[in-house]
């Protein structure tokens, strides 16, 4: 008895896969001008050298705990055949809230919005809206 809670215990915390849960949701796209953000403002320094990061939709904006989280988001699928990259994806880091951006996104209510270069790796930059897999990599 005693072994088999051992081995359930090691198959539910080993077994299982270790990698983060990944979410499914939409992406849009946001052009310059990206400052001020709602999560640090006119700081210049916010922004990654890589130039890769992006807004929170209300979905995961929670309250500004979302800045400076990192999410590895990935193309699924978009109204438009061909729009997503194949086997591309993206690391980005959060720094506004999508609903407060310094300049409109491509798309209304969606789960993230990517700045140009991000959105533009993953996808066809003419297409407004993806759909997109996202995972937190806390
Ligand atoms: C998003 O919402 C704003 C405010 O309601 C509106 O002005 C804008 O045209 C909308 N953008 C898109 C792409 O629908
Ligand atoms: C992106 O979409 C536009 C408009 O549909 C198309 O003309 C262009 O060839 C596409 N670019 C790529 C890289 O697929």
């Amino acid at each position: 008895m005693l072994t088999n809670s051992l081995l359930f215990l090691f198959l539910f915390f080993f077994a299982l896969p270790s990698s983060a849960v990944a979410d499914v949701g939409t992406a849009a796209s946001y052009g310059p001008p990206y400052l001020p953000t709602a999560c640090y403002g006119n700081d210049q320094s916010q922004f990654p050298v890589d130039e890769l990061f992006a807004a929170a939709g209300e979905g995961i904006w929670d309250n500004g705990a979302a800045c400076g989280r990192q999410y590895l988001v990935r193309c699924l699928s978009a109204a438009t055949r061909g729009a997503c990259a194949e086997g591309q994806q993206v690391s980005i880091v959060v720094v506004d809230r999508a609903s407060k951006l310094a300049s409109p996104p491509s798309r209304n209510g969606t789960t993230l919005v990517l700045n140009t270069q991000a959105y533009g790796m993953i996808a066809n930059l003419s297409v407004v809206g993806i759909n997109v897999e996202y995972t937190d990599q806390v």
